[in-house]
This record gives structure tokens, C-alpha cells and sequence, in this order.
């Protein structure tokens, strides 16, 4: 048994659509959330300064306790993950598109993928392409316009379809039937993009299995908390906690308090993912 807390870390808010998933698993756990929002978009920025803050805000996490990673970001696992499993002894939990299940499901052979510019372009996701599609036609599409709609709390306005319907209705004159939702924050918006796309086109999204992976390393490396703990939730944000908090109040459902991240020391990281 171990009362240790879990960490987890985003460019911003989205995370909390992993976080949600990981706290429906497992109420005996302990969570730390950073939200890093100073720092947001991540899938715009040089991937030298992704992999800096991303080890340092696992080691902060780690500084406080923190028994386990989950890097609730596909950006930052496509570009920091090998250099957070070397650093660090914990087990850490990444995320990617779930080209995979898409693969799989879709009739029409031929699937979108929205996610960050990062994600797109990054090595992983062309071996996830490689090992999953096969014969697929996987069509991607960055939307940074969304994340940022996200970012504010944006997730139902008018506004913000209008985001949706310009990154969505161009995959579906492509033929897609089974668009990914390859960004932490999209799912916030899966609403608006299943009602853009219709009924006839599926929105998978990885996060339900990042939340079993976790569970399953726990496991595997006996780190689950006590049955009968309630577990709590911690959050920090590195932009203005008086600006984020509303916003992550609104995602999470649940009034909490968001603390000022300190200022961390940048981490010098060499250039492997
Ligand atoms: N939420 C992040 C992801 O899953 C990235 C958003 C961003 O900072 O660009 O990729």
C-alpha cells in the first residue's frame, strides 16, 4: 500500500479530460495536477523547451511526492517521454492518438486525426502510422484555434463551433468516418465536433485507457493507495491562478483552489524524445 500521490501534468487545461478518467478509476488516489499554462500552446513551441518543462514539472510533481508520471499530453509524450522514463525511477504514463482503435473500427478506411502541429510531425506518430494504420487513409489536422477556445473555457459558444466546423468539415469531404481526438483538450469540445461531424462518423479518444494503464502499473509495481482512502486532488497553474481557476473550475465540475506554480529552474534535457 502506498499513500503517495499521482502526478500529472498538461500545457494547460486539457489534461483535466485525462485527469477526469483517472479519478473515475481510481477515488482512492491522490492527485497532483499542474495545468502549465503560462507555457500553452506546447504544440507551437521548439521541442528543446517542451522537454525542459516537462522534466521540470515532473520533477516537481516528484518533489511532492509523487510515486508515479502521467504525462496527460500527447504533445509532450511525443516529444518528452523517453527523456522522462530516463530521468526519472517512477513509472511514467503517456498518451497518444489512438490511431489503433481508429484503425480498427472504421468501415470506410479512412480516418482523421486531430492533435497539435508537434504531435503530428513528431517520430512516434509517424510509428504509430506505420504500425497501426496499414491500409488506412489517415488524414490529419492541426487546430491550435482550439485549444485556445479550450484554454478560456470557450467549449459550447457559437464561436467555437464555427472553430470546429473549419477543421472538421474539410476531413469529412475527405471521406473520414472515425476522426481521433489526439489533443487533451478536444475532448472538451467533443460535443460541438460530434455534432459538426454527425452521427455516422465515431470520436475516439485514448484517455479511458491512459487512466487503465495507469491502474495496471500501480498494480504491477504494488503503488495503489489503501482501498478505503478518499482520495484528493491538488492543482497549481503556472500562468495567474485568479485568470485559470474559474476556467478550471468550469472543466473539472467542482469548486477547487488553484495555487501559483513557483518558478522552476530550467531543466537542460539533450535532444532525444
Ligand atoms: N493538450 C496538449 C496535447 O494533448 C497540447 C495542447 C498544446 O499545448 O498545444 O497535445
Amino acid at each position: 500500500m502506498n499513500r503517495l500521490p499521482i502526478g500529472v501534468f498538461d500545457s494547460g487545461v486539457g489534461g483535466l479530460s485525462v485527469l477526469r478518467e483517472i479519478r473515475a478509476l481510481v477515488a482512492n488516489e491522490d492527485l497532483l495536477y499542474i495545468a502549465d499554462s503560462a507555457h500553452v500552446p506546447y504544440g507551437e513551441k521548439p521541442h528543446a523547451f517542451v522537454r525542459s518543462r516537462a522534466i521540470a514539472l515532473a520533477q516537481f510533481l516528484i518533489d511532492h511526492g509523487a510515486k508515479a508520471i502521467v504525462v496527460a499530453c500527447n504533445t509532450a509524450t511525443a516529444i518528452a517521454i523517453a527523456a522522462l522514463r530516463e530521468r526519472f525511477a517512477v513509472p511514467v504514463i503517456g498518451m497518444e492518438p489512438a490511431v489503433k482503435p481508429a484503425a480498427l473500427k472504421t468501415r470506410a478506411r479512412s480516418i482523421g486525426v486531430l492533435a497539435t502541429n508537434s504531435t503530428l510531425t513528431s517520430d512516434r506518430f509517424a510509428g504509430l502510422i506505420a504500425r497501426f494504420a496499414g491500409d488506412v487513409a489517415v488524414h490529419v489536422r492541426p487546430c491550435p484555434a482550439l485549444v485556445e477556445q479550450v484554454e478560456q473555457g470557450d467549449i459550447a459558444s457559437e464561436t467555437t463551433r464555427e472553430v470546429v466546423r473549419d477543421y472538421v468539415v474539410p476531413l469529412l469531404d475527405l471521406g473520414v468516418d472515425t476522426i481521433v481526438l489526439g489533443c487533451t483538450h478536444y475532448p472538451f469540445v467533443r460535443t460541438l465536433i460530434a455534432d459538426v461531424a454527425g452521427p455516422r462518423v465515431d470520436i475516439v479518444d485514448p484517455n479511458s485507457a491512459v487512466a487503465r494503464e495507469l491502474q495496471r502499473q500501480l498494480n504491477r509495481n504494488h503503488l495503489g493507495a489503501p482501498a478505503d482512502h478518499h482520495g484528493k486532488e491538488k492543482f497549481w497553474t503556472s500562468a495567474e491562478p485568479e485568470d485559470v481557476q474559474p476556467v478550471m473550475i468550469q472543466l473539472w465540475g467542482k469548486e477547487i483552489i488553484v495555487l501559483r506554480l513557483p518558478k522552476l529552474s530550467s531543466v537542460r534535457a539533450d535532444s532525444r524524445g
